[in-house]
């Protein structure tokens, strides 16, 4: 049999998945496993029926591919594949939903506030403004609420420069996700289970070059600094590793995630997001920390295949 990596789709991602897809496949044929790799588009559903793949890995970022709408039609076909399911990445792929269940379980994540594009025009831009720079104070992070690779993403630091943060943001989404901004140490770490429970890889923390890790800072190569294992204690490694595995848990994630956090300056870690699909470009985090453990991303994908088609 042959496996499917899926990669392109139609979300502001594309480039990225595309990257991601030609280097599982890569990383895949190095360890001899048959692979073919397909767009999302509708050529899809024929082709999986012809030939039918023992399991699919989902390389898609951002939009259907990340939503969970994808993993639907999978599941209506029958088809295994490595990942979330529709359910658990509607979820975790809203950071504002993800955010209240990381919550409820106890784990801290930024102060923040929701903001559709019709409440924010409806109520007056300023007024909106000036009232959650009251009640967040500054700095401020804006994002789109479903989102990735830091698209349509900005830093904000004084209230001035908040309406083009918004604009920018409604660029790339409908709703925006508005955080206080945490000063601390950018790290991520990528949670894998290959059937013994979810573990994970050494955290991964992250200097961008001028500070903000924005989408040139992520693909461009030596623009970021990169420390695998990140340079904190042992216990704030063992408590990065605690989060992200918690907030696998919590989110109800299966096979593979990965977790942003920042850590603060007391020792706090705090929650940001969870990847159902994480970038496995040359750039990308999780298989830097696949290698910073030590292992193979190769067998590592294809241990998780496996696991899938059962
Ligand atoms: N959304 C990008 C692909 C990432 O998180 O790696
Ligand atoms: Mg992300």
């Amino acid at each position: 049999g042959h496996v499917l990596v899926l990669a392109g789709g139609l979300s502001y991602e594309r480039e990225v998945s595309l990257r991601s897809g030609r280097r599982v496949s890569e990383v895949l044929r190095a360890v001899e496993v048959d692979v073919e790799t397909r767009d999302a588009d509708a050529t899809l559903v024929p082709a999986v029926l012809a030939d039918p793949p023992d399991a699919v890995f989902v390389t898609l970022h951002g939009g259907s591919g990340e939503d969970g709408a994808i993993r639907s039609v999978l599941e209506l076909l029958g088809l295994p594949y490595v990942g979330a399911d529709p359910d658990a990445c509607r979820v975790a792929y809203d950071k504002p939903t993800a955010k209240a269940v990381i919550r409820s379980v106890g784990l801290h994540t930024p102060d923040s506030v929701a903001l559709p594009k019709e409440t924010f025009h409806d109520l007056g831009a300023s007024a909106v403004l000036s009232r959650i720079i009251d009640r967040l104070g500054l700095p401020l992070f804006v994002k789109p609420a479903r989102g990735g690779s830091a698209l349509g993403a900005s830093m904000v630091r004084t209230a001035e420069e908040l309406p083009a943060a918004m604009v920018g943001c409604f660029a790339y989404g409908d709703t925006a996700l508005i955080e206080r901004y945490i000063e601390g140490v950018e790290v991520s770490v990528s949670v894998v289970d290959l059937g013994d429970g979810p573990e994970a890889l050494p955290p991964v923390e992250i200097v961008a070059d001028g500070g903000v890790y924005d989408y040139a800072a992520r693909y461009t190569a030596g623009r970021t600094e990169f420390f695998a294992p990140a340079r904190l204690t042992p216990d704030l490694i063992a408590a990065c590793e605690r989060t992200a595995v918690t907030a696998h848990n919590a989110l109800g994630l299966r096979d593979l995630s990965r977790t942003d956090l920042i850590v603060d300056a007391d020792g706090q870690c705090h929650f940001l997001e969870v990847n159902v699909a994480p970038g496995m470009t040359e750039t990308s985090l999780f298989p830097m920390a696949v290698e910073s453990a030590g292992r193979d991303l190769g067998t590592l994908c294809r241990g998780l295949l496996q696991a899938a088609a059962g």
